[in-house]
């Protein structure tokens, strides 16, 4: 099959197409007949030489994938050959064929299209787990969405605006603004323009918002804590800006807040499967009508340097995928 290599990892990778033997799924896994992989950051991070894969993981870049099951491992119950599935990888997208843990396989809901579903399990999985396990959002709470026009921030405001929240966001430009409130946003703040701290107490009668979803940290860790309501719980995904910060944590005392972070590619399979069980049960009949990834651009599998110079700009909205045909 044809897979993506990375070649010179480091500041200045080159990803190259090879040839590699088609994966053979063991207990509990499918092979999958790759439509499409959606790019992450993590993957730049990767092929930089920043984030290598968890033990056990493949090598070859590409956290999620869309496609058809081509082969069943042993001991896997719920999934048939030629059934239309997306699915959560800890690496191996970028080819040809992959191999999922049956727990983190979701059948491409109704009304998305099959290439367009590679975009969904990694921002899915991670919107859900983060702002729900972790950041507890309960009815009626308000939610904050920091880079809403991100891969993870497109998902994340069409499911948590569906399910009826008020969510604000930001993003870098007026028109990442108008995208977001077609998404769903209540209130799209153009972070260049405008203070989030400011518009989300504006908004909130001086309250704050319940629950936020970072991915930028650096000054956003102090503003975030300024931000919340309180009770609030502040999750962060990623410090884009900074893991090192002075903070004053006065707030954090005084409004009894709550500030989290995780990760999700190296959770165990069980703890994937329990977020997979989530989603089909609370997103999945969701999506379609309301809900759709939203792609910024495809790219052909040899295409895939290209891709990832596209995706560091990050001037797209949505996700960035690979297409194997
Ligand atoms: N912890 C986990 O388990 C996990 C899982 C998946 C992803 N992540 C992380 O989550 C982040 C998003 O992932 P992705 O795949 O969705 O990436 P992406 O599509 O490349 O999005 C990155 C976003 O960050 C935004 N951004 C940068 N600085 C910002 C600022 N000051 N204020 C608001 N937004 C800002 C950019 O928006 P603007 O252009 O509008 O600034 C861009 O939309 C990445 O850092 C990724 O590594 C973490």
């Amino acid at each position: 099959m044809r897979a993506i290599h990375i070649s010179s990892p480091g500041r200045d990778y080159c990803l190259v197409l090879a040839k590699e033997p088609r994966p053979v799924p063991g207990r509990g896994q499918v092979l999958i007949g790759v439509a499409a992989a959606g790019l992450n950051n993590a993957d730049l991070l990767q092929a930089r030489g920043k984030y290598p894969p968890p033990p056990g993981a493949s090598p070859i870049l590409g956290l999620e994938v869309s496609g058809t099951i081509a082969a069943l491992g042993d001991e896997v119950a719920g999934f048939a050959v030629g059934d239309a599935v997306c699915a959560l990888l800890p690496g191996g997208g970028y080819a040809d064929y992959a191999l999922a843990d049956a727990g983190s396989v979701l059948p491409v809901p109704a009304g998305v299209d099959l290439v367009a579903a590679a975009g969904l399990p990694e921002a899915a999985f991670t919107a859900w787990t983060n702002i729900v396990d972790t950041g507890r959002l309960a009815p009626s709470e308000t939610l904050l969405v920091h880079g809403g026009t991100s891969g993870i921030g497109s998902l994340a405001i069409q499911i948590f605006a569906g399910l009826g929240h008020h969510v604000f966001t930001t993003v870098g430009s007026d028109e990442k603004c108008g995208a977001a409130r077609k998404l769903g946003a209540a209130r799209a703040i153009n972070y260049r323009t405008e203070d989030f701290v400011a518009a989300v107490k504006d908004e909130t009668g001086g309250k704050g918002v319940d629950v936020i979803l970072d991915m930028v940290g650096g000054d956003y860790v102090q503003r975030n804590i300024d931000a919340a309501a309180p009770g609030g719980r502040i999750v962060n995904i990623a410090y884009q800006q900074g893991f090192k910060v002075e903070v004053n944590f006065a707030p954090v005392l005084a409004k009894r807040l709550t500030l989290a972070a995780t990760t999700l590619r190296s959770r165990p399979n069980p703890e994937k499967q329990a977020i997979r069980d989530a989603l089909l049960e609370t997103v999945w009949p969701l999506m379609g009508p309301k809900i759709q990834p939203v792609v910024a651009q495809e790219f052909a599998l040899d295409q895939a340097q290209q891709a990832h110079e596209f995706m560091a700009k990050t001037g797209h909205i949505g996700k960035i995928l690979l297409r194997m045909a």
